[in-house]
Order: structure tokens, then sequence, then C-alpha cells
């Protein structure tokens, strides 16, 4: 069943700050998690809510590449629109530049680098049948909540209570970006004013009606919800999402010499030459493996070329090249990163990289 009443607005635009050096290329709603954008995983769970109609709010910095991979969201069964938001004035803001698009609709929003463990069918359908209720928010207790917004519930998960990063946090339960609203939540957004961090914040918009007596409900998620924030966030999410829902699925070539042990994903056109592979590893379409050995939980993009090398919990974007590289572990590399030996005659270690980058190396 399609409810054809309810919209979704997907953020995705932003500056992706922690996630740099990634992000310096390429929109934080892009990073692959399991060979897979976040962004996707987002899209996934709207269409599992039955929700056809999705607007992508956009930045200017990384609009176009978001639009290249989304396209008309057809691949989903969506209908997608874009919506440029200009300059980053916040969350609230990016909500009132939707406002031509959502119309009269209530809406689910969604953060699109924000990945859970659950679908959020169930409490689409519960909101779109209470009238009475004006938003709703999900909910995970977290150990640093002063990270987030936080929330205070009643009883009965009414929401009395919610402030935006706060230094003494009332609970530890912190603000998941999913939302769900009805249009006074942009009568909400006329009455706040630009935060600490000069941005309209939705915490800020949703506090408005709770303390005008509207109704706001929460929903508790008991899965995981991952923050993609860090390096080590990052390994986490890959790490969480294959442990989850990696299925084994062999579809390029693996020859006599490789072995291939637990649930291993290898798409079409990668090969496996004289390599030792061990689950849950996914390989990305086009990767060549010649004497690696790889996994368990790493993550291989299109095209990556590993020669005579060991990879260990790592995550390797499209067209990386290692080669003869004893042990390669806890390692995000970004898109066309090289690592090989130095080819200094004293041994020295020689680099090119990037602004921001990480090297960890014997000292
Ligand atoms: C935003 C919201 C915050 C929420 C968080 C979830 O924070 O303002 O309430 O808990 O997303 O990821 P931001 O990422 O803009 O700092």
């Amino acid at each position: 069943m399609h409810h054809h009443q309810m919209k979704a607005l997907v953020l995705s635009g932003g500056a992706g700050t922690r996630l740099r050096p990634l992000t310096y290329t390429g929109a934080k709603q892009l990073v692959p998690v399991a060979n897979k954008p976040i962004l996707f995983y987002v899209l996934e769970n709207i269409a599992a809510a039955g929700i056809r109609d999705v607007g992508l709010v956009i930045s200017p910095e990384t609009g176009q590449e978001v639009m290249e991979s989304v396209g008309n969201g057809s691949r989903w069964g969506l209908n997608a629109e874009y919506i440029l938001q200009e300059r980053p004035l916040g969350l609230a803001h990016a909500v009132l530049t939707a406002k031509d698009y959502l119309k009269a609709s209530p809406f689910l929003m969604y953060l699109g680098d924000n990945l859970i463990g659950c679908r959020v069918r169930g409490e689409v359908e519960q909101f779109l049948q209470d009238e009475s209720v004006s938003a709703a928010i999900f909910l995970k207790a977290v150990q640093n909540p002063r990270a987030f917004g936080v929330a205070v519930t009643n009883g009965d998960g009414q929401v009395v209570d919610l402030v935006e990063k706060p230094v003494n946090p009332p609970s530890n339960l912190a603000l998941v970006g999913i939302y769900l609203f009805r249009p006074e939540i942009f009568e909400a957004i006329d009455h706040i004013h630009p935060s600490a961090r000069g941005e309209l914040e939705i915490t800020d918009a949703i506090s408005w009606l709770i303390k005008n007596g509207r109704r706001v409900e929460s929903h508790i998620i008991h899965t995981w919800w991952l923050d993609t924030g860090k390096k080590d966030d990052l390994l986490l999410a890959n790490d969480t999402v294959m442990d989850d829902w990696l299925k084994t699925h062999i579809a390029g070539s693996v020859d006599a010499h490789s072995q291939v042990t637990g649930r291993v994903h290898i798409d079409d056109g990668a090969q496996l030459i004289r390599s030792v592979v061990r689950g849950p590893v996914i390989i990305g379409a086009g990767a060549k493996l010649v004497e690696a050995t790889i996994g368990p939980f790493t993550a291989i993009g299109p095209g990556v070329l590993i020669e005579r090398s060991t990879v260990d919990h790592s995550v390797i974007m499209e067209g990386c090249h290692i080669r003869d590289i004893a042990r390669l572990e806890n390692s995000v590399l970004g898109r066309r990163v090289k690592v090989c030996p130095t080819s200094t005659p004293h041994g020295a270690i020689s680099l090119m990289v990037g602004d921001d980058c990480v090297i960890e190396v014997r000292g």
C-alpha cells in the first residue's frame, strides 16, 4: 500500500566537515557503507515505508553529485525531486526552503547521512492515522547526548522537553535524524530564531510546538543507529551493516587457486586470482585481487586493484591500488588512493597526500 498523501524530505546538503578528507571531493551522504552510499539506505527505508514522493534538499557544493547518483528515484520506485538550499542555514531553514514542494502534506523528514537498523513503516502509519499528533521524533539512548538534540519524555512516550546540544543533558535520549511532521511545523519555524551556531534548528521548532500545547510523540529505536562522522565510526558502520545484511553472492570470477569462506559478496566483473577472502567481505564490480588476503569485515570498492597484500577490517573505496603491503588494517582509503612500498634507496617514507589525511606509520 502506498501513502499518496505523505511525502518525504531528505536533507542531503551540508559541508561534511567531520568526514574530511573524504568529503572534500564528495557529499557526506554518498560515503559508501558496504559499498553503497548511506543515502541509498535512506531512500530504501522511505520506499519501504510506502512513500513515493521524495524531495531532496541539496546544496550548491554537492547537489550535482547527489542528483547524478539518485536520478529520478525510479530505481527505488520513488519520484525524486530536488530543492536547492543556497546556504546551510539549518534544518528548519531547509524545511522552509521546501515549502512549495511539501505544500499541505504531512511528511517524513530524514537526514541523508543517518543509518538505522530498522524500518519506519509502522511509525509512519501510526502518525497518519492520528491527526491529533503534531509531530513525532525518533530517539536513541546514547553515551554522549551533548553531541545531539536531547529529549525528555513522559511515561507514554510524549515529548515534554527538547534541547539542542545541551551542556547538561536532561536525559540520554538523542534525536535520531528522522522526524514526522504536519504543515503546522511551518508555523513553528516562523516563531524561532537562529541558534548560537547561526542556524534555524528543527529542535527549536519542535520545542515551540510542545510549548504551545501540541502533541509530540516519540519512538525509541532499539536497533543500531550509526553516526558515520569519523574514521572509526565509518568502520563500525561497515562492520554493522555487513554483519546484519550482507548475503553471499558470487557474480565475479574466483580462480581454482583462490579460497573464499564466510559471507562474501563479489560483484560482476570482479576477479580473484590466487587470493584468500574471509567474510564478511564485499568486493565491488571490476575489482581485481591478485595474491591478496582479505577480510574479515572489509569493503573493497569497484575497480580496486590489490596485489600481493593483506587487507583486514578496512574500507577501500573505488579505484584504489594497493601493492606489496604486508598488512593494512583498520584503514579507510578514499577513492583512487595508491599504497605501495617505498622506492627510495634508504627506505624513507614518501607521501603525496591531500589536506586533512591521517597517516599512521612505524615511527
Ligand atoms: C542534527 C540535529 C540534532 C540531531 C542530529 C542527528 O545535528 O540538529 O538534533 O541529534 O542531527 O544526527 P547536526 O548533525 O546538525 O549537528
